[in-house]
């Protein structure tokens, strides 16, 4: 099993996968109403096993899977609510999808969902929709880095059908810049339903995974209004370590760097230390912690790092919870990557 690469999607290849895919079989479901823990129980008991011993392996070849997985779901869940469209290839009707927004370009994660999906065809054919899997993927990756969620299980509903609808455009709009201020991270984020204090707490998942430096190099290098030209609320001595990572004209446009420098693979609450102490990679980052909005909560995650866990998991059913879709709207796919 082969880890999970850090790159950009090249187009060509995601529009012939889609072509080269089979045509599948339509089957039914009627199911109107929202999402329950254990939605699966009846029809496909080992559904959540499945997608937790999935998780696993790829996790055992490559700890950066539990990053892929939580930036997947919160991709997946602002662009036409939770249903999986980030997951549909591009096809000759719809070259212009989700996948090819300039934020998607660089998401990844999809071999595992594609992984588990076909172990749960294969013990429960067209039952489990690829944004449950989406969902549990993201939590199992979670707890897999070590979010603890006071001991007890963390919990993940389902009951999502599978949308029909992938837009380049709509993926622009909704997913946040890495250069937005507070008050656009806010409104992003209000739009979908999720109260400043969840966007605050979700933000903590950059405690783990990797950003290409095309990202941030702004900050390192052309911060307007500053005499070096590095960010003025950048750690000095992290401002020179990451030029060091990603110098100026790097060629290699695939250069990653962590976003914890401490803890890379670790979800705890260090990227509010981080933050608190100027080490964080993004404008949008940073402005959590200098926006009096949004200072004394980020801040309080640098001191409470249990009540952190506890609300990141709450936040995160939450986010996991936009816009969900049932069987009047949706379907349960055969293959994540295209319509049935
Ligand atoms: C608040 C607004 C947010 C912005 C502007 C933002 C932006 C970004 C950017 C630019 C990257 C780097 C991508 C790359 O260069 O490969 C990134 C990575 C990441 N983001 Fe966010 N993000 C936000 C919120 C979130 C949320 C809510 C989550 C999940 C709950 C999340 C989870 C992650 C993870 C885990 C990574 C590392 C991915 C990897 O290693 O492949 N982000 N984010």
């Amino acid at each position: 099993m082969a880890g999970l690469r850090y790159g950009r999607t090249n187009r060509a290849t995601v529009a012939m996968a889609s072509l080269l895919l089979a045509a599948l079989v339509f089957q039914g479901h009627v199911q109107v109403g929202g999402v329950a823990v254990g939605f699966y129980d009846q029809t496909c008991p080992q559904a959540e096993s499945i997608v937790t011993q999935t998780v696993r392996e790829f996790n055992s070849k490559d700890p950066t899977t539990p990053a892929a997985l939580l930036r997947l779901l919160f991709h997946d869940c602002f662009v036409e609510g939770c249903d999986a469209s980030i997951l549909l290839d591009a096809t000759p009707q719809n070259p212009n999808i989700e996948k090819m927004a300039a934020p998607n370009l660089t998401v990844r994660g999809y071999e595992v969902i594609d992984g588990a999906k076909a172990r749960l065809e294969a013990a429960c054919p067209g039952t489990v929709s690829c944004a449950d899997i989406v969902a549990l993927a993201a939590r199992d990756g979670a707890v897999l880095a070590g979010l603890n969620f006071e001991g007890r299980p963390l919990t993940m509903a389902t009951g999502r059908w599978d949308g029909r609808v992938s837009s380049m455009s709509a993926a622009a709009a909704a997913l946040p810049s890495s250069k937005s201020n507070v008050q656009q991270l806010t409104a992003q984020f209000g739009a979908k339903g999720l109260s400043q204090d969840e966007m605050v707490t979700l933000s903590g998942a950059h405690t783990i995974g990797k950003a290409h430096c095309v990202n941030f190099m702004d900050r390192l290098y052309d911060f307007p209004g500053s005499a070096t030209g590095v960010d003025p609320t950048l750690d000095a001595n992290y401002a020179a370590e990451l030029q060091t990572q990603c110098p100026r004209g790097n060629p290699n446009q695939n250069t990653v760097v962590d976003l914890d420098p401490a803890t890379p693979f670790v979800m705890d609450n260090n990227y509010y230390r981080n933050g608190f102490a100027g080490k964080v990679l993004f404008g949008s980052d940073m402005a959590l912690f200098h926006d009096f909005e949004t200072q004394f909560t980020s801040d309080l995650n640098v001191v409470n790092g249990v009540s952190w866990n506890q609300k990141f998991g709450n936040a995160l059913a939450q986010m996991a919870s936009i816009e969900v879709k049932d069987s009047t709207v949706g379907e349960i796919r055969l293959n994540c990557r295209r319509v049935n």
